[in-house]
């Protein structure tokens, strides 16, 4: 550990604090996490969370989930600006619209939305719980929101529902083509290719996992193959090389970077714990109402 990191690691117990880091965070950072996950669990651990402050090193919807779920703890967003522009893309407006276009289906948010997005909605779902999300939803009409490649990958696995989707997108996902699978299978032929659901479906259809970044991480650690090509951001690769140095992991495509999430530094980290910004603050008229949507997701996965 370098002196800074040292400096997190004591300052955080002085102040008991825990640190959330997703797994697309530099590995200086998720070197010094109390918990390194994917969106669900980093959310479930802020809902249980006893320390009085919570650190997210992330971006601004997964600080927000964190607030929403344990209302009473001070969350901090070490980086204020790294958003998610897949969440901006869809806006309260949008949702209102689509109600009245169909008012008899259940409204899905991926978590990957706003606060007054999630209010506006039925129930939330991260990438690892969004098809059992799904299948255990009553009705037969599922209005998914905002991401579009997501919303067809889980409609997928529920043939027996009728899903409208909305036309949001990951623009670090949404940019791997299937050519860019295809390179990679001819400079690596024994790898195998295994994507995230926020890939296109020409995508998904020629690989040969599909899960969130915490089940990537683990079919990899899992699987007898020695040798694969991941389809998510670079921080799931660096952890995998630390995780599971006798297996070999190429990333799909160069630049496969959000970001967004490399906005947070060691420094931020430290700043945040010191000043105790920024603290995060959800709009009381939708607070309830996301925090609604956001307890049926977890509770629906547990
Ligand atoms: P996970 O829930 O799989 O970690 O995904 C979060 C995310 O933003 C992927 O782009
Ligand atoms: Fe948002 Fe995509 Fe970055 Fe995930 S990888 S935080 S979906 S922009």
């Amino acid at each position: 550990m370098n002196a800074l990191q040292e400096d997190i690691v004591q300052l955080a117990r002085e102040k008991n604090a825990l640190i959330l880091a997703h797994f697309y965070q530099t590995m200086d950072i998720q070197d010094i996490a109390h918990v390194v996950g994917d969106s669900f669990e980093m959310a479930r651990r802020a809902q249980v969370s006893e320390q009085d402050l919570i650190v997210v090193c992330g971006v601004r919807f997964m600080a927000e989930s964190a607030k929403l779920l344990n209302a009473q703890k001070t969350v901090l967003l070490p980086a204020p600006d790294a958003g998610c522009p897949m969440a901006d893309m869809v806006t309260p407006e949008d949702v209102t619209a689509l109600r009245k276009k169909h008012p008899h289906a259940t409204f899905m948010c991926y978590v990957n939305s706003s606060a007054a997005v999630k209010a506006q909605c039925d129930i939330c779902c991260t990438s690892s719980s969004a098809v059992r999300i799904a299948q255990n939803l009553p009705g037969d009409e599922i209005v998914f929101l905002p991401d579009q490649n997501l919303g067809q990958y889980v409609a997928r696995q529920v043939p027996d529902k009728r899903f409208i989707f909305f036309s949001g997108f990951c623009p670090v996902h949404h940019a791997v083509l299937p050519i860019h699978v295809q390179a990679a299978r001819q400079a690596h032929p024994e790898a195998k290719v295994i994507v995230h659901p926020e890939c296109r479906p020409d995508v998904v259809d020629i690989a040969d996992f599909v899960g969130s970044t915490s089940e990537l991480l683990n079919y990899v650690e899992r699987d007898t193959a020695k040798s694969f090509i991941i389809g998510t951001e670079i921080g799931v690769v660096e952890r995998l090389q630390h995780r599971v140095p006798d297996k070999e992991v190429f990333l799909l495509k160069s630049g496969f970077v959000c970001p967004n999430m490399k906005k947070t530094t060691l420094q931020d980290i430290y700043d945040a714990l010191q000043t105790e910004h920024e603290a995060i603050e959800i709009d009381p008229n939708v607070a309830d109402g996301a925090r609604t949507t956001l307890e049926r997701m977890v509770r629906c996965r547990l």
